[in-house]
């Protein structure tokens, strides 16, 4: 595995690669790697010649001083765990390498990008697009692979490979979750023991609610969800939205839309941590 930190010697390496007829993979990431990450990492080496891990975290996307500062950095052992998995690159630059100078570039892909972590996260979305497209130019990969789990996240980045016409594949891959249900994220690092705990709440609720969503409406689910959740003392639920699977706006109705999803965002213990999820209530064959 070959860990570059310049742009230009990762192109120079990547160049070579094309040039021999290697099908190219990415996985972008901001580090703290998990399972759920060596499970893109594993595909795109199924699917492909060549794969090559970013991690970066991007300033751009954090509308938080202190998250950032706080987020995760484990490059050392994210490495170990990347040998292992047996990727080919890991591209892992400085802030200064991908910003030589401030990215002024506005991305709004409405409606997708401006409900849920848009409405809540201010340029949030605007940041992830401006660190994945430069991924993209700089790598220019065949295939890119993003967990489920941030879910919207996807959508967006769809959008945006529309809109600049980009030519790579925008590959999604399932939530890989612990044994007792929450969802694999580089946050859970940060929680206390007894956060821990209490985490595996939102997606046990998440399950319950398919099986209540059977026999009440909407509204009523919305509400059991949300009650459920905040009754637990450590939790609380930004926000839980019901939403149509394609457009990701509101849904009034179990009848609205042959594709219908549920996302909550809950902050979880003192400091607090956010966790985000989604279950799937209609998925008409998705
Ligand atoms: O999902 C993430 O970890 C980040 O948003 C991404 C896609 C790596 C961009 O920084």
């Amino acid at each position: 595995m070959e860990i570059f930190k310049k742009i230009v010697e990762l192109q120079n390496a990547l160049f070579e690669a094309r040039k021999a007829g290697k099908k190219i993979g990415l996985v972008p990431t901001m580090g703290a790697l998990h399972e759920g990450h060596a499970s893109l990492v594993r595909r795109s080496m199924k699917e492909n010649d060549l794969t090559v891990v970013s991690v970066f975290v991007n300033p751009t996307q954090f509308n938080d001083k202190n998250d950032l500062k706080n987020y995760p950095r484990t490059l050392e052992a994210d490495c170990k765990l990347l040998e292992q998995c047996g990727a080919d690159f890991v591209f892992a630059p400085e802030v200064e390498e991908m910003y030589p100078t401030p990215d002024t570039r506005s991305f709004e892909y409405p409606p997708v990008s401006t409900v849920m972590e848009g409405a809540h996260r201010p340029g949030h979305f605007n940041g992830v697009c401006q660190v994945v497209s430069r991924l993209f130019y700089i790598v220019r990969p065949d295939n890119a692979y993003f967990g489920e789990k941030d879910w919207q996240q996807i959508a967006v980045i769809k959008a945006m490979v529309r809109h600049l016409q980009l030519d790579v594949q925008i590959v999604e891959c399932p939530i890989v979750r612990d044994d007792d249900g929450l969802a694999r994220s580089s946050r859970n690092t940060l929680l206390a023991p007894n956060e821990r705990a209490i985490a595996p709440t939102i997606y046990k609720v998440l399950k319950e609610s398919v099986d209540y969503a059977k026999k009440h409406s909407l509204k009523e689910t919305h509400q059991f969800v949300v009650e459920s959740i905040n009754a637990v003392d450590g939790l609380d639920v930004e926000y839980f939205s019901i939403v149509d699977g394609d457009t990701l706006q509101d849904v009034a109705d179990w009848n609205d839309s042959p594709y219908i999803v549920g996302c909550i965002t809950v902050y979880c213990g003192k400091t607090p941590i956010r966790l985000i999820d989604h279950i799937k209530y209609k998925s008409s064959g998705k």
